[in-house]
């Protein structure tokens, strides 16, 4: 709604009113619609080439990564002699040239188990605790059952994917990582 000072006219101090007469509003906002309208097209078209850049940027980093750390695969590997752990013990282990470090456990009960020692919360480094007999991640206190696998306490919600073992004579071999 304009009010009659909207309407007043406006001329600058020292000059001569020339050309059509501006109203006050125009004196303070001095743009004209066409250039207003060029600045905003020339800002819009800056923002799509600097987003789709953004972009392009983004999907080339994660297809590089994707080239730098190739998919999980399933390998066979010997990871231990039988006699080497005492029930209640743990190894570590590589699982894959290029994974995280692993867990052997040799439950109370003699029996074998593996897992991959990658957390799944957010992926930190879980350990074996033989005094409270749990597998533990130390950044958010998770806490893993040592004969499943399964999380029992803090953040994680998935178990630790399992690795089947074979015994091959005296030796233990790692077969695959079960999928999560
Ligand atoms: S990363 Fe293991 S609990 Fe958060």
């Amino acid at each position: 709604m304009t009010t009659p000072s909207d309407r007043q006219v406006f001329t600058a101090p020292g000059r001569t009113p020339t050309g059509p007469r501006r109203t006050r509003w125009q004196a303070e906002f001095p743009y004209h619609w066409d250039a207003d309208d060029v600045v905003s097209r020339r800002e819009l078209l800056r923002f799509a080439v600097l987003a789709s850049g953004a972009l392009f940027a983004a999907t080339a980093g994660i297809a590089a990564l994707g080239q730098l750390r190739p998919p999980r695969t399933s390998g066979r590997i010997a990871i231990a002699r039988v006699g080497e752990i005492a029930p209640g013990g743990v190894k570590y282990f590589e699982y894959t040239p290029r994974d995280e470090q692993a867990i052997l456990l040799r439950l109370a009960n003699g029996q074998f188990v593996a897992y991959s020692g990658r957390c799944t919360h957010l992926s930190c480094a879980v350990y074996f605790d033989a005094r409270q007999n749990k597998l533990l991640c130390p950044c958010h206190e998770g806490v893993f059952d040592p004969e499943t696998g399964d999380p029992i306490a803090g953040p994680p919600q998935r178990p630790l994917p399992r690795i089947t073992l074979r015994q091959e004579g005296d030796t233990l071999v790692a077969t695959e990582e079960a999928p999560q």
